[in-house]
């Protein structure tokens, strides 16, 4: 299997101009990786990329990987399985798999192959020993983890904060770290890199980010705030939600709540804070994630 990774990867940066901004002479670029593919996009290609370099290198012929049922990871995944024509399979935390949800509908249509686990199994996805089972069940796989998050990860998050233009501050959603981890590495020493947390307590990603990351390890250049998840994962405020459809009207920014809204939301309250000196250069990443707004609207939660 020959996979040719021939993804345009120049998504386009988009200059936002507001009251707000100029009144502290702040410049905010946002790096529209959401825009990189229709199907695989944002921070899923990025983290994706290298991991299916090292699975052609592994001579591995499937992937296997997990997510919940709304899951952007599932939904790229299988996007990149029908794309690059490789069989795909998803370990679904169930304990059902519910074939009207839009992510479970099109992970199917583009032929991954779902495997709905209990909880309880689900909890099990870091452990070795059942990792090594996994592996016997599919011994042509390679298993990659939830998120899409480990050391190949960071490569492809690294080239992106390579490309872009020189930043004071460059920011991004934090869900397990990969993507911070990966813009730590491609950072200049002069840049700071921000994650906004969109899950609670989530304090333990620093030790996680710094065993992913050398630079995070040896560099200061870089924190993670924990306090801008708005109630935990999955959860959002009326504010936020209006703050998301505000953005999408006054500059045609489309968010979703749970990862590019939450730190676009975090992002103009730190901004009002002034916790960004006048003159700085902000790039914040569009991480993708639009998908999830289909699994909102199925749930009736927007
Ligand atoms: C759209 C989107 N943005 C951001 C993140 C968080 O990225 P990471 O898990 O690398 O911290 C995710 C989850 O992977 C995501 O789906």
């Amino acid at each position: 299997m020959h996979i040719s990774l021939n993804i345009d990867e120049n998504s386009p940066i988009q200059q936002i101009d507001s009251f707000e901004l100029k009144k502290r002479n702040i410049s905010l670029r946002i790096k529209r990786d959401d825009l990189l593919h229709p199907l695989i996009s944002g921070n899923k290609w990025r983290k994706l990329k290298y991991n299916l370099v090292e699975m052609q290198a592994q001579k591995k012929q499937e992937l296997v990987t997990f997510g919940g049922a709304f899951s952007n990871h599932i939904h790229a995944c299988a996007a990149a399985g029908k794309h690059f024509n490789f069989k795909s399979h998803g370990i679904i935390r169930g304990p059902e798999l519910d074939t009207s949800n839009p992510t479970i509908k099109f992970a199917k249509q583009c032929g991954m192959q779902l495997h709905p686990i209990t909880r309880i199994e689900y909890k099990k996805r870091h452990n070795e020993e059942y990792l090594a089972q996994l592996q016997q069940r599919f011994p042509n796989a390679y298993l990659l983890p939830e998120g899409g998050t480990n050391h190949a990860a960071l490569q492809g998050c690294k080239e992106l904060a390579q490309s872009l233009p020189e930043s004071d501050y460059i920011i991004c959603p934090t869900g397990s770290g990969g993507t911070l981890a990966g813009l730590i590495e491609g950072a200049t020493p002069q840049t700071k890199v921000i994650g906004i947390a969109v899950l609670k307590q989530a304090g333990y990603l620093v030790d996680e980010i710094k065993a992913l990351s050398m630079r995070a390890r040896t560099q200061s250049n870089w924190h993670l705030l924990c306090d801008h998840h708005g109630g935990g994962y999955g959860k959002f405020s009326p504010e936020l939600w209006h703050f998301c459809q505000t953005m999408q009207v006054q500059h045609q920014l489309p968010l979703e709540p749970i990862y590019s809204g939450k730190m676009m939301f975090a992002l103009w309250q730190l901004i009002n804070a002034d916790y960004f000196p006048a003159g700085s250069k902000i790039t914040a990443i569009h991480t993708g994630g639009l998908q999830g707004l289909d699994g909102l609207r199925y749930r009736q939660l927007t």
